[in-house]
């Protein structure tokens, strides 16, 4: 209370201008409403300066990033190097496309963070200007097989797509045709040099059209027998003569999810359509997925492939310069740190994604650290604080089996138990799925859970000789204990287990 008292009373001294303001406002009217808006003013001025001291020292000095949206993996850079043959590529291709002729399906292939999405974005971009600047009906659709991972979806997105333009196409014939239906009834020149011999033919014309548009009908993202998605899509592409592009990033969980008869019916379209042609470019970081494809579609998909080679640290180096230039002030990255973003993601497989988030991350630790320069020891951290994010993101999207097998392992390890073994984690395993009613799996199924656990980096799993009695595994977490068990524990159903540390420990001092 004498707080607020005495806050109200220094803005009060030092806003006496504005308070004379107020007084007199509040001297013509009656009494305590006006009082109450003068000290909500006041309050609120307090409220000013209390904010102003707590984000000023952050906003004030801004030392590090000039505009780190640059780094954000949602960007698409305007040049892309070391991608100049994979871009000439796909572009050598795709021109068939402005010619008015179907270019070839192409297959793209490379691991994650080569630049797959990144060029074939600029590429379509690119495609898209150059059909508008030549008027070459030629356009590119681009669908993340990640999120629409149905066929339904896919036909669905793609036939709403192609409804929208194709309206927007009638709407503005419509009032290019309407306009000259006005001139024509009122000078019968108007029509000469149109394709039009009479207003009537205008009105015909007209008519059909606004006729198309009524039978134009949105396909719902839910409900429709497939077939009848198919057709609005077929229909709606069909209805003008263009070519179509059509981009399915991603296309191995597409394949994954659903099967290969979205790709089956694509791929087909071209016997049937009339005025269009449809051309597939399929991008994908699974090199195996096309062994679980029909043999045509394989085929026809894999056209021509075009393969994004792993970057080396020097590439990724210029990568990152050419980003930092743009997205980091002046001189706030010390020598080395771009270097070593490049070495610690060339180690990853040459990931460019993971070395842009090394870098931002590394960036947004010294602003942490209010410092007005990057050195190699926030890249470090970067490192290790990027790591951990992986596990935790790993761990929270495991079925909730695994969480159970490896919740397990975590209350051994909590137990100082060493050379932890099956039979110790499946005891364990057991009492867990009791007591939250989860089916109980066998020992040889949890023995399997264990290895993929390994697999994931999660858990160091060695198989080692006991002599005649046989051989067991011992198993020891590579993750931090704290971290991944608050992981756990925020599964709904995981916590409720919280309890059941005295009766693991029960269990240890029989
Ligand atoms: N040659 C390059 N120049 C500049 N930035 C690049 C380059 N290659 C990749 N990047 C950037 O790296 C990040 C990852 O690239 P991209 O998304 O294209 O990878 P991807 O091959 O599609 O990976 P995934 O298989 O995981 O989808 C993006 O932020 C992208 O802008
Ligand atoms: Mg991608």
């Amino acid at each position: 209370m004498t707080d607020t008292n005495d806050s109200t009373d220094s803005v009060g001294d030092a806003d006496s201008g504005q308070e004379e303001a107020d007084g007199t406002a509040s001297d013509g009217g009656a009494d305590s409403p006006l009082d109450d808006v003068l000290l909500d003013d006041i309050e609120d001025g307090d409220a000013d300066e209390a904010s102003q001291g707590l984000f000023d020292d952050l906003l004030s000095g801004q030392p590090i990033f000039e505009n780190k949206e640059v780094l954000r993996p949602s960007y698409t850079p305007r040049k892309l190097p070391h991608r100049e043959e994979q871009i000439n590529s796909m572009a050598t291709i795709l021109v068939s496309a402005l010619r008015g002729d179907t270019p070839s399906n192409i297959l793209i292939y490379g691991k994650t963070g080569t630049g797959k999405t990144a060029s074939a974005k600029f590429v379509s971009d690119e495609l898209e200007r150059t059909s508008q600047k030549y008027e070459v009906p030629c356009e590119v659709e681009y669908i993340n097989c990640e999120v629409t991972d149905t066929q339904y979806r896919v036909l669905a997105q793609l036939a709403n797509k192609f409804i929208d333009k194709n309206e927007a196409a009638i709407e503005a014939d419509l009032d290019r045709l309407r306009s000259l239906r006005e001139r024509g009834r009122t000078n019968a020149d108007a029509l000469a040099e149109t394709e039009y011999d009479s207003v009537e033919a205008v009105e015909d014309r007209i008519e059909a059209l606004e006729a198309d548009l009524d039978s134009f009908e949105d396909v719902p993202m839910t409900g429709w027998p497939t077939d009848r998605v198919y057709n609005s899509f077929f229909d709606a592409v069909d209805y003008r003569e263009r070519v179509v592009v059509i981009m399915l990033d991603e296309i191995d969980k597409l394949v994954e999810k659903s099967g290969d008869d979205t790709l089956y019916n694509l791929s087909r379209m071209n016997n049937e359509l009339e005025n269009s042609r449809v051309s597939i470019m399929g991008i994908s970081n699974d090199l195996k997925f096309t062994d679980f494809l029909d043999p045509r579609v394989k085929s026809s998909l894999g056209e021509e492939e075009i393969v994004f080679p792993p970057y080396d640290a020097n590439q990724l180096r210029d990568i990152l310069d050419h980003r930092a230039e743009v997205s980091f002030k002046g001189d706030a990255l010390s020598d080395d740190v771009i270097p070593l973003c490049a070495a610690f993601a060339a180690q990853e497989h040459g990931d460019a994604r993971r070395a842009l988030d090394l870098l931002r991350t590394a960036g947004e630790l010294a602003e942490r650290d209010q410092t007005d320069e990057v050195e190699e020891d926030h890249v470090r951290q970067a490192q290790e604080k990027i790591e951990l994010d992986r596990v935790v993101e790993v761990v929270r999207t495991l079925p909730q089996q695994s969480k159970l097998v490896l919740f397990a392992i975590i209350l051994l390890e909590k137990q100082g138990v060493h050379n932890i073994n099956t039979g110790e984690v499946y005891n364990i395993y057991k009492r867990l799925c009791q007591e939250i009613d989860a089916d109980v799996l066998t020992q040889r199924r949890v023995t399997d859970l264990i290895s993929e656990l390994d697999m994931l980096g999660i858990v160091n799993a060695v198989v080692v000789s006991k002599g005649r009695y046989g051989r067991t595994k011992e198993i020891s977490l590579s993750v931090p204990v704290e971290e991944t068990e608050a992981v756990l524990l925020s599964d709904s159903r995981l916590g409720d287990i919280e309890d059941v540390q005295p009766f693991v420990q029960a269990r240890f001092d029989n």
